[in-house]
């Protein structure tokens, strides 16, 4: 295996130095991206091998009227020996013209398919070193959310196969390039990107941007609104619209200690800055770990930074998955499993080990009821290598790629002592920065540098781990003294041995709180939440995750006086994460009519395409 790879990457050498007119610079960098043989990834038409982008010069007009960008994309390219095109992705994109070295140039534009998008191929030959294209956005491009009225904002998401949606590039994870950027945007409002950012608006609307480590298209990203930059630490700061500024910087000014904890864990962070965007409600995710500026959604800050193991998550991509990087989305667990285990990490040496033993309670709990689910939906889907061709690769963001993702490290770091692993994580992060990995060149890896005898490989049980339906026998047992706590008084209130009053509410942290109301059962009764409303005013939480716990309640035992709440929610918050299990509670409690008022008359028109993706699929056409 080991020689395979070593013989490729010595004839891709061979190929690329072949080719004669070509900068050292950027053959240089594409001899870096090719350490690792590529695997082919079924979600782009790019073919890498044959040429390759290397660096991005973008230059972009951002109009709110006609909610499009016009833009041209330069890309300084390397090819191959014998290449006669240069092929990118592209979706719902204008193309207007395309040039090579300078000169107009022919292309062709195939078939499109289903949110693939189409191949945009170029002809060069061999020397060619610059390929232009100048493009327009279309105003329902699937990456973009445009808030208009007062306030308007625009955000980019480009995870997983949306940023051939606002800009043709080789939209796979196993192609990086460098940009710089030039944008244009009404005066009133600051550009921000997935780069070095400016913290002031300027009279003219006109900001510069440089991402000087190769990035994959994933991670470009682009926000637009009138935002104010504060500092939080020496390497870290929050922008956000002025209402919530106050609110952000108090929220996330231990990102610095976050950062800290992390590069003591696993090496230098690589970025220089970290800095956090706080995004309008209708961000569909929780956090998206764009490089140098995390874009997050406003519903984690609670007044009380209960809810800062989001930020953790996010801060810790910019090792697993930001520098080491998936290869395809079939190996999105790479991404995510190790981002979840770091994300644990940072919370224990930061706060505790009280504390994050609680939320990977909680992370077993999610993983436990989804492996269910999936089982019964398709069982190949809970494997940790997934089978994403011809699939969304949306469809692989469950508690997979993550939570068994993160058991599966767990396990490991059991196995050889957390000192062992420790030194295996850091060099991991270190010999393969800026460079992918994919899943079978990682166990080849792990056998070599951490599971090194023939006793430990069987005591892994990787393959099972791999390939394997459900969750291993040697899956590690979580224990939190204070999860179980609250197990007791949610039977014991629930069975009427204790009374409302008994409940050690107000003391509770967020996450026994949490814990409670996500495991009421259906004995409970509309008389018992009632109760405890009335006694807690849970409904009244400032705190989107105890709220949105609460609301699935109120849905299942139809609690109607939290209906106008459950609305409003509904109607502002665009977190997939919250809206999927409300919209099902309502389906499966025969409040459909309900469920469809409130998605198709009010709140549809708000949300970012990931999530009326999901939600179309949900819930029944109008
Ligand atoms: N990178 C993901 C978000 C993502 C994954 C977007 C796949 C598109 C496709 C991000 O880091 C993430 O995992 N966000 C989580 C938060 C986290 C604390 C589990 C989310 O948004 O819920
Ligand atoms: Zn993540």
């Amino acid at each position: 295996m080991r020689l395979f790879y070593t013989f490729t990457l010595l004839s891709l050498s061979l190929i690329f130095f072949g080719c004669s007119n070509e900068s050292p610079k950027s053959s240089k960098k594409s001899q870096a991206i090719l350490e690792m043989k590529r695997a082919t990834d079924f979600h782009s038409f790019s073919k890498p091998d044959e040429a390759i982008i290397d660096h991005l010069e973008w230059d972009a007009i951002v109009n709110f009227d006609s909610r499009s960008i016009e833009a041209t994309a330069t890309y300084s390219i390397t090819s191959s020996k014998d290449a006669e095109r240069i092929i990118l992705d592209i979706r719902e994109l204008n193309i207007l013209n395309v040039q090579v070295d300078g000169r107009d140039a022919s292309y062709e534009i195939g078939e499109e398919r289903p949110f693939i998008g189409s191949p945009l191929s170029i002809n060069i030959n061999p020397d060619s070193k610059e390929i232009s294209i100048n493009y327009s956005t279309q105003p329902g491009a699937d990456a973009f959310l445009w808030v208009e009225g007062e306030n308007p904002f625009l955000f980019t998401q480009s995870q997983a196969i949306l940023a051939r949606t606002w800009l043709p590039c080789q939209d796979s994870p196993g192609v990086r390039f460098t940009y710089n950027a030039m944008v244009k945007v009404p005066p009133n409002l600051m550009a921000l990107m997935s780069a070095e950012n400016p913290t002031t608006k300027n009279d003219q609307g006109y900001y510069e941007f440089k991402m000087d480590q190769p990035i994959p298209s994933y991670l470009m990203a682009l926000a637009v609104g009138d935002v104010e930059f504060r500092s939080v630490g020496e390497h870290t700061g929050v922008y956000a619209t002025p209402d919530l500024i106050d609110a952000a910087e108090y929220e996330f000014s231990e990102m610095e200690d976050l950062l800290v904890a992390a590069e003591a864990l696993y090496g230098k962070y690589r970025w220089e800055r970290y800095d956090l965007l706080v995004l309008p409600a209708a961000f569909p995710f929780g956090g998206m770990e764009n490089p140098r500026l995390t874009f997050a959604t406003p519903t984690i800050i609670a007044g009380d930074r209960s809810l800062v193991s989001l930020v953790a998550h996010e801060l810790a991509h910019s090792w697993s998955g930001n520098l080491v990087t998936n290869s395809t989305w079939d190996d999105f667990w790479l991404n995510e499993g190790f981002t979840v285990y770091f994300e644990q990490r940072i919370m224990e040496a930061v706060y505790g080990r009280e504390i994050s033993e609680m939320l990977a309670c909680l992370s077993y709990q999610g993983l436990v009821e989804e492996v269910d689910v999936i089982m019964d939906l398709n069982p190949n889907d809970t494997h940790l290598r997934l089978h994403l061709k011809d699939r969304n690769p949306d469809d692989g963001m469950t508690a997979i790629a993550y939570d068994k993702g993160y058991m599966f490290l767990r396990m490991l770091e059991e196995t050889v002592g957390r000192e062992e692993f420790d030194v295996f994580l850091k060099n991991y992060f270190s010999k393969h920065a800026f460079q992918i990995m994919d899943t079978d060149n990682f166990i080849e890896y792990l056998n070599i540098n951490l599971l090194t005898t023939k006793e430990l490989q069987e005591q892994a049980k990787a393959d099972e781990w791999i390939d394997g339906k459900g969750l291993p026998s040697n899956c590690p047992v979580v224990k939190s003294q204070r999860i179980e706590d609250v197990d007791k008084a949610v039977a014991d209130w629930s069975n009427g041995l204790i009374s409302s009053e008994e409940l050690d509410w107000e003391n509770w942290l967020y996450q026994e709180r949490y814990r409670f109301l996500t495991n009421l059962g259906e004995d409970v009764t509309l008389a018992q939440i009632t109760e405890l409303n009335e006694l807690y005013s849970i409904s009244s939480t400032g705190n989107n995750e105890i709220l949105f716990a609460w609301l699935e309640q109120a849905i299942r035992k139809q609690h109607t006086q939290s209906y106008d709440r459950l609305e409003t929610f509904l109607i502002n918050v665009g977190r997939r994460k919250f809206l999927t299990p409300l919209y099902r509670a309502m389906i499966e409690t025969d409040q459909l009519e309900m469920a469809m008022d409130i998605y198709y008359n009010k709140a549809r028109k708000n949300y970012h395409s990931v999530a009326t993706a999901t939600m179309d699929e949900l819930l029944p056409k109008e």
